[in-house]
């Protein structure tokens, strides 16, 4: 989800309000996938690396965050969205921590759109924690060993990803998971995402043929 800041920009305003532009995308889109059916979608909301931006606007972020899970998850458990957070939180301050294990308790048995939101994530920390765990059992390290361990374990390989904000560039997000996914990068800053945004990613995804190495089925 890029493109908050620049938004921001272009109507001469602070980037924390391109933020709040964002959580609206947010919503949209989190609606637009649980009516098209898609069973998995996983949102990069911070990076491990976004941790180097200036502490207000992380604080901003954080803080919103805060809010957002407290005042939507009733209704997200209402639409039976299933939420987990994926990355690394040891440094999340604990009002985020409880508000996101009470999130996750809350919508743990919901069977519809699984959201995962990757705050605190980062894909080669996903890799090495994987890993580390294979070698701490005292196991060889193997493709699907180390899958196994990642945060996205019990969750398929991602058939589409969305960049919005005009970079071609995967930014640490999801490396392993990624490795056939269909990557789809677009100039619309996040804010301006909607519905009518995402049905077009899905019909470019639907017009992909897509092999996994092999040979099409005509050959
Ligand atoms: C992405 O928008 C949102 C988060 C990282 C939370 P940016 O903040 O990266 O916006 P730009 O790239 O500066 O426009
Ligand atoms: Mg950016």
């Amino acid at each position: 989800m890029d493109g908050n800041g620049r938004w921001a920009q272009q109507r001469s305003r602070p980037r924390t309000f391109g933020h709040r532009a964002g959580l609206r995308a947010v919503r949209k889109v989190v609606r637009a996938a649980a009516n098209s059916g898609v069973g998995y979608l996983t949102l990069f909301a911070f990076s491990q690396e976004n941790w180097k931006r200036p502490v207000t606007e992380v604080n901003l972020l954080i803080q919103l965050f805060v809010t957002v899970l407290r005042r939507e998850i009733s209704a997200l458990h209402k639409n039976k969205v299933r939420i987990r957070f994926i990355g690394q939180h040891a440094d999340f301050p604990t009002a985020l921590l409880q508000q996101m294990q009470r999130a996750e308790a809350l919508t743990r048995e919901n069977t519809g759109l699984q959201l995962l939101v990757a705050v605190g994530y980062g894909g080669q920390w996903d890799i090495v924690q994987a890993a580390q765990r294979v070698v701490d059992r005292g196991q060889l390290l193997s493709i699907e060993g180390v899958q196994a361990e990642l945060v996205t374990a019990d969750a398929p390989a991602p058939d589409l990803l969305i960049r919005t904000g005009g970079e071609s560039r995967i930014s640490n997000f999801l490396l392993w998971q990624l490795a056939y996914t269909e990557l789809y990068f677009c100039a619309t800053l996040w804010p301006d995402f909607d519905e009518a945004a995402f049905a077009e990613a899905l019909a470019w995804f639907a017009g992909r043929q897509r092999r996994f190495g092999c040979l099409p089925e005509s050959a």
